[in-house]
């Protein structure tokens, strides 16, 4: 069974909703202190009145992409606050769907901005071995199906969500020396504010797809879970595909 102290510390980015949440709220009931991060303080203190340890929920209002060379000063500053780090989640991300006709470089940029560079120097700044606790400590990012089967519309998405998977294989080979666990999430269809009402044409095509109907944020928190624990101290380097056998 799976289980934390208070003196191992979390940073979950994207905490305030979807799979951010859930992992934050699983690490916290399974005994973890976790540093809650994303930019809407109301929607981060909700997921803190959930909690059921709500004293272990650190919050920290953070918009990620207002300057993303300073991350890594951010995590160490963070580590001077709370302590030294067991773990990272980077769960903050955005989705949404342009053509090639359309698409502006502006456009592309703000996707790979919060979806591939923050992650990189977030992760620049836990790999410090002044912030994390050394062998044993672990870093989970979350791509997307996107990565690998990239829908229409998706180009600039499954790009960011390509370039992390890419990213943190390659981080996985530098942090080894230091027992640094390295791992990637990629789900498909999971049941959060980014899918919207679930309800539009699309979404009832997809659904058709799989056998086990979308997945629940739980679905994918066990996962991400799973890998920050000392249950998976001998996998690095890894990207999970969570689409219940739909690709
Ligand atoms: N749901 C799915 O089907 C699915 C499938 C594959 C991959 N994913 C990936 O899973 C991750 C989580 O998605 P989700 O479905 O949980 O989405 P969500 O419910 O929309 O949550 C996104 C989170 O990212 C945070 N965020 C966005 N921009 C930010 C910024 N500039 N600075 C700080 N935080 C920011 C949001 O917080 P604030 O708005 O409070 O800042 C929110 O907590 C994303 O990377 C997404 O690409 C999701």
């Amino acid at each position: 069974m799976i289980s934390f102290n208070t003196e191992q510390r979390f940073i979950v980015t994207g905490a305030s909703s979807g799979i951010g949440e859930g992992v934050a709220l699983l690490l916290n009931e399974l005994g973890a202190s976790v540093i809650a991060i994303a930019r809407n303080e109301e929607r981060l203190r909700a997921m803190q009145a959930k909690a059921k340890h709500p004293e272990n929920i650190h919050i920290e209002v953070k918009d990620l992409v207002e300057d993303i060379a300073g991350l890594p000063s951010y995590v160490k500053s963070l580590k001077d606050k709370y302590g030294k780090f067991q773990g990272l989640a980077c769960c903050a991300g955005v989705g949404s769907l342009m053509s090639l006709q359309s698409i502006s470089l502006e456009q592309a940029k703000q996707m790979f901005d919060i979806n591939y560079f923050s992650t990189l120097f977030l992760v620049k700044g836990f790999a410090d071995r002044r912030v994390n606790n050394g062998k044993g400590s672990s870093i989970v990012a979350i791509a997307s199906i996107a990565a690998s089967i990239a829908e229409k519309g998706q180009l600039a998405y499954a790009g960011s969500k390509a370039a992390i998977v890419a990213s943190m294989k390659a981080i996985s080979r530098e942090l080894a020396p230091q027992g640094v666990c390295v791992n990637t999430v990629s789900p498909s269809m999971i049941k959060t504010p980014m899918l919207g009402d679930g309800d539009s044409d699309y979404y009832k095509e997809m659904l058709i797809k799989y056998p086990f109907g979308f997945g629940e944020v739980q679905d994918a928190a066990q996962m991400i879970v799973f890998l920050l624990s000392d249950k998976s101290c001998w996998i690095s380097g890894q990207n999970y595909i969570l689409d219940c056998g739909t690709y």
